[in-house]
């Protein structure tokens, strides 16, 4: 299958380590900017319903604000309990350059 981008937001939208939801396809995705590199990441907990985006970034992870469990932003595997299943992660790729140049996301093949 091949992987259908979507422009999720411009990337002078995204504040380094802080979070962004969008939804692409109806999809929640929190979008990351941090060490250089813009990831993109389900935006619900594997472990409950709760926003990721809504939780602090570090060391190329997202921290789960309500029970502590941090996901790899490149792999979405939690480094610790009580979370144990993976986040879907999603290939993105950017277009352009300088203040125009946009995030593009494809929801529909996971990285
Ligand atoms: S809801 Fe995310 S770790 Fe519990």
């Amino acid at each position: 299958m091949t992987a259908a981008y979507v422009r999720a937001c411009g990337l002078a939208e995204l504040e380094e380590d802080s979070p962004k939801r969008v939804e692409i396809d109806g999809v929640p995705v929190s979008l990351v900017r941090t060490e250089g590199e813009v990831f993109a990441i389900n935006d619900i907990c594997s472990h409950a319903n709760v926003s990721l985006s809504e939780g602090e970034v570090e060391d190329c992870s997202i921290e789960c604000w309500l029970h502590g469990s941090s996901f790899d932003l490149r792999t979405g595997k939690p480094s610790g309990l009580p979370a144990t299943q993976p986040v879907p992660v999603y290939p993105v790729k950017i277009e352009g350059e300088g203040p125009d140049a946009s995030v593009l996301v494809s929801v529909t093949q996971e990285s």
